[in-house]
């Protein structure tokens, strides 16, 4: 057979297994996996590199609509870019309804903003901001049938926050059509309780942030939430958990066989509440929520990782530009940290840190990363196999990895369109040399060789069950 594509050389890494074997690649997808595979189109020389799944990044906000005055900094086009060059294939972002908007007219702005931009794959999740009769009874199950498979509730945040009651009902329709719930967990009431009294207090400097939304916050909400899918029986993705009691909460769920997942992300392995000190406003480019906590929250989030209570790491990219008064320096009069826009950049990051902090120091070992940066997200959003692993009839998305090279991360490496990083200057050791999307490369050594709008949307299928 001729091939498209020979990736040759390389030592492949799946979620189980590692071999040295050649990739053989015709019409986007892998159709052979061998020694002396013959001709191709295509060589590339994967010789002393690491031939992984493309990253799947199942967290990250693009394009979202934001506080009054607050725009997000990036699009499809710069953050669809920007995880190709961190070694994804796939990124599922938000499609956030708005009150008094219909599921499906909030899905028809997404695409029409995704259309033709993107560099690789995506693949949205729906946010469930008006629980309406309408939207249970009728658009969210027709939604689930068309590939929509999973959506997030928040349980804080003005305009976005569900109650108990509907909460329940959204994870009812969710176990009866086989979809995911996936919940950002901080008790609202408790947030609003604290900023006020910090605020008359005076304490307004982006740090307080981390003080109004303390570790109880985040404890007590992802408690209230396993307890809510216990009593429908319906799987659950607890996202961006930071610390070890929130952690406990969702090993105890799992130690009783409920169907609780957790995530974890960057900014909970490697920043902690001292980043939003910085001088003057310079603590925002830190905000997110849950905030960063504390070293030993750090060592728990690894422990997480290492034993399988968070299935996946993701970045939770949810971009602001920091000099900008449309971005982390909110409009004028507003200068208290409960106006600062929570989330922080991280797409092109994640799997960098990932690498250079777990593989390459020793913390989880190679086939745990393939799970926890592609496999397991694929897995947990109805993408595998046809997505997440390296076998035959997968599509050719690969990622190819210098093991050994030791980069400074700075900001103009990301192609983001924001104006930092919050992991500036910080050394990790390995990094994705090549990109390649359903056979197609679309960054090759730090250069876009990729075209926009070569990345598609994937309509997904159920959830599969396990760690
Ligand atoms: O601060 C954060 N995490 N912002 C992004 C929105 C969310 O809650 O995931
Ligand atoms: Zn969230
Ligand atoms: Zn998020």
């Amino acid at each position: 057979m001729s091939f498209d594509v020979i990736i040759r050389g390389g030592t492949v890494a799946t979620a189980s297994d590692i071999f040295a074997c050649d990739v053989g690649i015709k019409a986007g997808r892998i159709v052979a996996l061998g020694e002396n595979l013959g001709d191709a189109t295509e060589v590339i020389d994967a010789t002393d590199r690491l031939v992984l799944p493309g990253g799947i990044d199942s967290h990250v906000h693009f394009a979202q609509p934001s506080g009054p005055g607050i725009v997000m900094a990036d699009g499809f086009e710069t953050g669809t870019r920007s995880a190709a060059f961190g070694g994804n294939t796939t990124v599922m972002p938000f499609c956030l309804q708005k009150k008094g908007e219909s599921l499906r007219e909030a899905l028809k702005n997404y695409h029409a903003q995704a259309a033709g931009n993107c560099y690789i794959d995506v693949s949205f999740h729906l946010i469930i901001a008006d629980a309406t009769e309408q939207v249970l009874g009728q658009e969210l199950p027709a939604l689930i049938k068309d590939g929509y498979t999973s959506f997030k509730v928040f349980m804080t945040y003005e305009g976005l926050a569900l109650s108990d009651l509907e909460i329940l009902k959204v994870m009812a329709v969710a176990r009866e059509t086989g979809a995911i719930v996936m919940v950002h967990a901080e008790n609202y009431d408790a947030i609003r309780f604290l900023t006020d009294r910090l605020e008359q207090g005076g304490h307004t400097a982006p740090r307080f942030h981390g003080t109004s939304r303390p570790i109880p916050v985040e404890r007590e909400a992802t408690h209230r939430a396993i307890s809510l899918a216990e009593l429908v029986d319906v799987p659950i993705m607890i996202v961006h958990v930071s610390n070890r009691q929130a952690m406990e909460e969702i090993q105890r769920a799992q130690a009783r066989g409920l169907k609780i997942y957790g995530e974890t992300c960057p900014q909970y392995l490697v920043l902690t509440e001292r980043d939003m000190d910085g001088a003057g406003m310079e603590g925002a480019k830190y905000v997110c929520s849950p905030p960063p906590r504390d070293l030993e929250s750090q060592k728990a989030c690894w422990e997480g990782l290492q034993l399988g209570t968070f299935r996946v790491f993701s970045s939770d990219h949810c971009p602001f530009r920091y000099d900008d008064p449309e971005g982390k320096l909110a409009p004028k009069g507003r200068s208290s940290f409960r106006w600062v826009p929570n989330g922080i950049p991280g797409v092109a990051t994640r799997l960098p840190i990932l690498f250079s902090e777990g593989v390459s120091k020793g913390r989880i070992d190679l086939n745990r990363f393939v799970a926890l940066s592609s496999t397991n997200h694929a897995k947990t959003y109805g993408l595998y196999p046809r997505k997440g692993t390296i076998a035959v009839g997968a599509d050719a998305d690969i990622a190819i990895w210098d093991p050994n090279r030791t980069v400074t991360i700075t900001h103009d490496l990301l192609h983001d369109g924001c104006d930092y990083t919050p992991y500036e200057g910080r050394v990790v050791t390995g990094w994705p040399v090549l990109t390649m999307v359903r056979g197609t490369t679309v960054v090759r050594d730090g250069q876009l060789v990729g075209r926009k709008g070569a990345g598609g949307h994937l309509a997904r299928g159920a959830p599969i069950p396990g760690i």
